[in-house]
């Protein structure tokens, strides 16, 4: 099917649905891997809003993503209990070693990098969640291990 009926067929599986564009954003990243620039016009005409409204969810939102991510998702706290305690390091060991910057992906599609900000994990940070695990103690050397393993 073409991307307008999968869409179409995300909407009206939800649209009864309280506060229907979330799930449907969800569901849309679900069914392609990110909610695609293309796809906004489509779910604002579907259910009767503004693309600025639809965009502006989309990007307040740090779930969604405007493009698809690697196949290993990392996320590396930033938050105050991490950063004293050695989070920046691992930020500039994790880019260094990529060859990317927060926000992106490796060019072979495997790793997204990306920040976030507490994990609720402060008592061991540094802390990072790697493909919905939570990691903590982290230092360059963990973390290449915990790479090296999710990325197996
Ligand atoms: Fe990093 Fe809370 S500050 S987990």
């Amino acid at each position: 099917a073409g991307v307008a009926e999968r869409v179409r067929a995300v909407v009206a599986a939800h649209r009864d649905q309280r506060g229907a564009l979330l799930p449907i954003l969800h569901a849309i990243q679900a069914e392609f891997g990110c909610v695609d620039q293309e796809v906004v016009p489509l779910l604002a005409a579907e259910l009767n809003i503004s693309r600025a409204d639809v965009h502006g969810v989309v990007t307040f939102y740090t779930d969604f993503r405007a493009e698809p991510g690697g196949r290993t998702d990392v996320r590396l706290c930033r938050a105050e209990a991490c950063q004293s305690v050695g989070a920046e390091r691992l930020v500039a060991h994790a880019e260094q070693v990529l060859g990317i910057k927060l926000g992106q992906t490796t060019p072979d599609g495997s790793i997204t990098l990306n920040q976030v900000f507490c994990l609720g994990n402060c008592a061991l940070g540094p802390a990072a969640q790697v493909n919905g695990r939570l990691y903590g103690h982290l230092d360059p050397a963990r973390l290449d291990t915990v790479l090296a393993t999710e990325t197996a």
